[in-house]
């Protein structure tokens, strides 16, 4: 069976090591650093008195050299080099280095080469887009420059330093700017990486919430049942064929995991449209009165639909679909709870935010526009758009101002789509 491999990405300080050896450690993973190996090849090159310029002697020295991950850190020639690289200097060499293309692609096929076992955590800056960028899960960690120079600070200062603050910052924003605006291989979050913020939670809730990711990442994937697979290539084909439609967006949806799906709603048609234009089965989410014309029911629930109950039965409504997405399924829901055929965009339920919350499940923010003119859009009048936006992680607690002020947040993500469909297109022209 091919190993797993969760990709880790993002700028310097933002708690990559820290989740990515806390993951690798509950799971039993291969834990692979790789900026040691680009600190270690600028160890090895200053030791031996290589030009850290010249390429092709760098290139060379890395063919002859042995790197071998361990629990315990990176190894070179068998000696661990940890004590050696973890300075500011070695820091700056290894970006250095980094600049490299064809050193960059030597040390990429070494990266490869480790995705043995059970699974692979493999952290650095273009794990998710160049070194595996089939991976089964990505993560990009990042956080305020701010948070990242206050933690230096504070480990600098636990070592006995006396640092300034200011340059601190200054040289982290320094060192951003060089890794992501260098040519080769520049620090650029995947599309489909899950965003995981750390300015405002500590490691263990790091490493808890990207543990459960993968291990609900590493179930059988659901192919979905037959009726769900044919409803959808239906839906499909139907769209592509009939309607002028458009999808954008499809390689930013992780194809593994836990995943909620929020989309505004403007026409009974988005179900089915956005449902069968994701990559891999979703579960709907759908008014519990739908359920109530015992043929209708019948269809939907077989095309994946859960009923979601309001009112008194409010706080378990959500229950059908918390079950999928502990499932590490996926599930799409229409936050603003209803239609709205205007196109408008409504404040939205807590409902997202709480399902995200309970569930620890990441949510991908979706945007439709001209469904709610399908006759239009068979005369190609109308362009019907989907766009998919990248995926955010949960909120950092279940309590209420923390559910709302998240559903909010994916709802204005929501608008940024939709501008953003405008800018490039420009506004449905209403003949
Ligand atoms: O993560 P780190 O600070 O140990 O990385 C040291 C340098 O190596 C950093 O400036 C960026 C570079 N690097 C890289 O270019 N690609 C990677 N996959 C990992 C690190």
């Amino acid at each position: 069976m091919r190993p797993f491999v969760l990709a880790i990405d993002g700028p310097a300080g933002a708690g990559k090591s820290t989740t990515a050896r806390g993951v690798a450690g509950r799971l039993g993973f291969l834990h692979v650093d790789s900026g040691a190996m680009y600190r270690g090849v600028a160890l090895l090159a200053l030791r031996r008195g290589i030009s850290l310029a010249d390429e092709s002697s760098l290139v060379k020295m890395v063919a002859g050299a042995r790197f071998t991950p361990t629990p315990d850190g990176m190894l070179l020639d068998g000696v661990s080099i940890e004590d050696s690289i973890r300075t500011a200097e070695a820091g700056e060499s290894a970006s250095r280095v980094a600049l490299h293309p064809k050193l960059r692609r030597t040390l990429v096929s070494i990266q490869r080469s480790f995705a043995q076992g059970p699974g692979l955590v493999m952290e650095g800056r273009d794990i998710g887009t160049v070194v595996f960028p089939d991976a089964d899960l990505k993560i990009f960690i990042s956080a305020s420059a701010e948070a990242r120079a206050e933690r230096r600070y504070l480990e600098l200062r636990a070592k006995g330093a006396n640092p300034d603050r200011d340059s601190i910052v200054e040289a982290i924003r320094e060192r951003d700017r060089r890794d992501t605006e260098r040519e080769t291989s520049p620090l650029v979050r995947a599309p489909d990486a899950i965003l995981l913020d750390t300015t405002r939670i500590g490691p263990e809730e790091q490493v808890a919430l990207a543990a459960r990711w993968v291990e609900l990442a590493r179930g059988r994937p659901d192919r979905g049942t037959l009726v769900y697979r044919f409803g959808s290539g239906f839906a499909q084909a139907f769209a592509r064929v009939f309607l002028d439609f458009h999808v954008e967006g499809l390689e930013r949806i992780p194809r593994k995991g836990p995943l909620i799906v929020a989309c505004n709603h403007i026409s009974f048609w988005d179900p089915p449209l956005v449902g069968s234009s994701i990559t891999r089965p979703v579960a709907f989410v759908a008014k519990a009165e739908l359920f109530d014309n015992p043929l209708f029911g019948a269809l939907i629930r077989s095309y994946n639909a859960i009923p979601i109950h309001r009112g008194p039965q409010a706080r378990t409504g959500l229950r059908g679909a918390e079950e999928v997405l502990s499932a590490g399924g996926a599930v799409l829901i229409f936050p603003e709870g209803t239609r709205n055929k205007s196109g408008t965009l409504m404040p939205p339920r807590a409902g997202v935010g709480r399902l995200s919350a309970a569930t620890r499940s990441p949510v991908l923010p979706a945007c439709i526009t001209g469904s709610n003119q399908i006759r239009r859009s068979m005369l190609r009048q109308v362009p019907i758009r989907i766009t998919f936006g990248s995926p955010v992680m949960p909120p950092s607690s279940g309590q209420r101002e923390e559910v709302r002020a998240f559903a909010q947040q994916i709802m204005d993500m929501i608008g940024v789509l939709r501008e953003d469909q405008e800018k490039r297109h420009g506004r449905d022209r209403r003949r």
